[in-house]
Order: C-alpha cells, then sequence, then structure tokens
C-alpha cells in the first residue's frame, strides 16, 4: 500500500530551533505527530521514499550538524496522562511520550506519588527519559520504568518492551546501543510508590531542606529543594541555550581513583558497583574551565558541565570546544571526558 506523506509535512526546515542547544542546519523533512497511527503512518511513508527517520522530542539532548539532516525529523507530541492502576502501596501511570517531562513530575508530585520528584525540572520529554536512563540526585528513570511502548520500524508494528530490555545504564539504553532507530517511542509506563519518598542523600539538597529545616521531606518539599538548587546551579534552556549536562561524569576504577587522588585528595567520587564515578564539572573546575568562554560558546559559570550557547554558535565551533575542553582535561588528569548528547550528523 501506497502511503500519504504525512499531514503537515514541511521540508528543509531548520532544526536549530527544535534544540535546546540551538544547533543544527535544515533537514529534508519534518512532521509534527500527536498519536500513534501517526507515528505508524509516518515511518512507513518514509520507508517507502527511502528516507531516514530522526525522532525528537524537545531537542535537549542532540546536537545536530549545521550540514543538515537529509532525514524526516518526526517530532513526538504525542500527549497523555493516566492513572491505569493503583493499590494501597503504588500508582501506575501511563504517560504520552509528547509530554513535557517536568508537568509528569508535577502531577505525580499533585498526586504524592514518590519515585521522580528528584527528577524536577529536567528538560525534555517523557519520551525521551529512557532513550539517555535520564537521570538527578539519585533518581534515575530506569528505577520506576514498567515499559516503553514502542512503533517497531522492522516488523512495522507496535511493540512493548519491559525494563531488562530497554538496556538501561548510566545515562544510557539499547534506545542509544544496539536498538538505535529501531523503535520510535510512543508512551511510558511508570509505577510510582505511595510510602513516603527516599530521602536525600545529595549533599547540595541534603543543605539547602536542612537550612529549610525540613526534615523528613514530603515528595513537593523534595520538588522544591531540587528545583530552588537546580535553578541556582544550571542556567534555563528557554533563557541560554545549552544541553544540560554535556559530558558523562567517568567511571573509574579504584586503582585508578587513587593515582588520581594521590595529587588531588579532595576529588569528589561517588560508589557506582565496583566502580567510582568522577565529577565531570570539577574536573573543568580545576583546569580553569568554569565560566571560561571559547569559540562564542561557554562554560556555565555556575556549573562547568554545563555548555551554554548564547550567541547561537554552530556546530563546527561547539565541535572546537570540545575538542579543547576534553583534551585540556586529559593532559591535567588522563581523563577522558564523553559527550553525554546526541550527535546527528
Ligand atoms: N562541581 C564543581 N564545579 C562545577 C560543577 C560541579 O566542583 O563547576 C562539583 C560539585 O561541587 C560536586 C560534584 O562536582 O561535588 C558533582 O556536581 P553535581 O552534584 O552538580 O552533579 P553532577 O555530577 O555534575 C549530575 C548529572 C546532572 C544532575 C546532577 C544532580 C550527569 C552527567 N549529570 O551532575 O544531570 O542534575 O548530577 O543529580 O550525570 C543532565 O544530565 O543534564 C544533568 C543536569
Amino acid at each position: 500500500m501506497t502511503q500519504h506523506p504525512p499531514k503537515n509535512l514541511r521540508e528543509q526546515v531548520k532544526v536549530a530551533p527544535y534544540t535546546t542547544m540551538r544547533v543544527g542546519g535544515p533537514c529534508d523533512f519534518f512532521a509534527e505527530v500527536d498519536d500513534v497511527a501517526g507515528v505508524a503512518a509516518a515511518c512507513e511513508w518514509a520507508g517507502e521514499q527511502e528516507i531516514e527517520v530522526f525522532v525528537l522530542g524537545e531537542g535537549s539532548n542532540v546536537i545536530v550538524s549545521d550540514a543538515g539532516l537529509h532525514r524526516l525529523v518526526l517530532k513526538i507530541e504525542i500527549p497523555g496522562f493516566e492513572v491505569i492502576d493503583e493499590d494501597d502501596e503504588s500508582a501506575t501511570l501511563q504517560i504520552g511520550a509528547g509530554e513535557h517531562w517536568d508537568h509528569v513530575v508535577e502531577r505525580a508530585v499533585k498526586l504524592d506519588l514518590a519515585g521522580i520528584e528528584a527528577m524536577s525540572m529536567i528538560p525534555g520529554t517523557a519520551g525521551a527519559t529512557p532513550v539517555q536512563n535520564a537521570g538527578a540526585y539519585g533518581q534515575e528513570i530506569a528505577n520506576t520504568l514498567v515499559e516503553v511502548q514502542a512503533y517497531d520500524r522492522l516488523i512495522h508494528k507496535m511493540a512493548t518492551l519491559n525494563r531488562e530490555e530497554c538496556g538501561f545504564g548510566y545515562r544510557d539504553s539499547a534506545f542509544k546501543g544496539a536498538m538505535s532507530g529501531r523503535y520510535v517511542i510512543v508512551g511510558v509506563t511508570l509505577k510510582l510508590s505511595k510510602q513516603p519518598p527516599a530521602e536525600p542523600t545529595y549533599a547540595s539538597l541534603k543543605r539547602y531542606l536542612e537550612a529549610q529545616d525540613i526534615h523528613k521531606p514530603n515528595v513537593a518539599q523534595i520538588r522544591s529543594a531540587v528545583m530552588a538548587v537546580r535553578a541556582r546551579i544550571l542556567p534555563d534552556p528557554s533563557v541560554v541555550p545549552n544541553a544540560g549536562s554535556f559530558f558523562k561524569n567517568p567511571i573509574v576504577n579504584k586503582r585508578e581513583l587513587d593515582r588520581l587522588r594521590l595529587p588531588y585528595p579532595d576529588m569528589p567520587a561517588f560508589e557506582f558497583g565496583d566502580d567510582y564515578k568522577l565529577a565531570a564539572g570539577w574536573l573543568l573546575d580545576q583546569c580553569g574551565l568554569k565560566g571560561a568562554e571559547h569559540y562564542g560558546l561557554k562554560l556555565h559559570s555556575g556549573h562547568a558541565l554545563v555548555i551554554t550557547n548564547p550567541n547561537h554558535a554552530g556546530y563546527a565551533d561547539l565541535m572546537k570546544l570540545v575538542e579543547y575542553v576534553v583534551a585540556v582535561v586529559y593532559d591535567r588528569f588522563g581523563v577522558t571526558l564523553e559527550p553525554e548528547p546526541q550527535f546527528i550528523t
């Protein structure tokens, strides 16, 4: 069957305004879809035309090449927020992939459900959270996710993937790796708790709550604390273009940590399984890069791990900056930083 082109199909649309970093040239085709049938139809049309599909949410974790994309950019705007199951202990939420993530957290907190409150203010859509296993302050989406609903482009039908099938790791999932390009996420199912939330262990959050004289905080109080702490250190992408943490925190083994701590005994490191997670922000800060400006971009003065793009610099300049800071950190510490967003070329 020959598919009709997606509704509202546009050609030669600049992608930069659809990403929070404001980087990216024109794509050959662009369409917004707000239901599952629309996703399927658009994918089938692209398949027939032999056009690659690139799935976009709010573009908060993607860096698109200035050369543009010979692809169909499919912007997912599928709505939905529904309690589909509930007992004394928990509630299960069904969420449309296009929902703005922070609105999901806000509504869950209003229902007094625990499990995602520390992930307040993470930019992007709900459907993007499994891709990079989004997380903050000790919570990550892998902890509460029951399943992902997605359109399987390989076998041309809807699929359900459980948590194991998503292959989660630190800021990682099989959607970025082995299954890259295969699935278009249309919804996520989360199981949240009606029990009091876990107490924050992060120093900055604990300090904030103590200063407010809050002990045993409820979900709303944790959300407020996270919002206050984030607002203090992280730039708002709707004001200054940025893609959140630009580098992953490097994982090193005990021997490597001991080597690093010999000259730098105060280097922060957090247990991560048998290994240790270093703080990439601290490494950059030590190199004097916090607030530094190069090639028209800037390492944020509140948090060195965030690269901001106040002047809407292009992809090539961003790559030069990335190469530069990776080299500076490597020369100083012998540690290689890896970018966290996905680069789409
Ligand atoms: N630090 C510095 N200087 C800086 C930045 C950080 O010394 O310029 C130090 C901090 O003082 C702290 C340590 O580095 O001792 C870690 O910093 P922070 O607690 O801010 O967390 P992070 O490891 O830098 C991660 C996530 C963030 C998330 C926070 C809170 C990654 C790549 N980033 O940052 O996620 O909000 O923890 O949980 O894992 C994102 O992914 O976009 C993001 C913002």
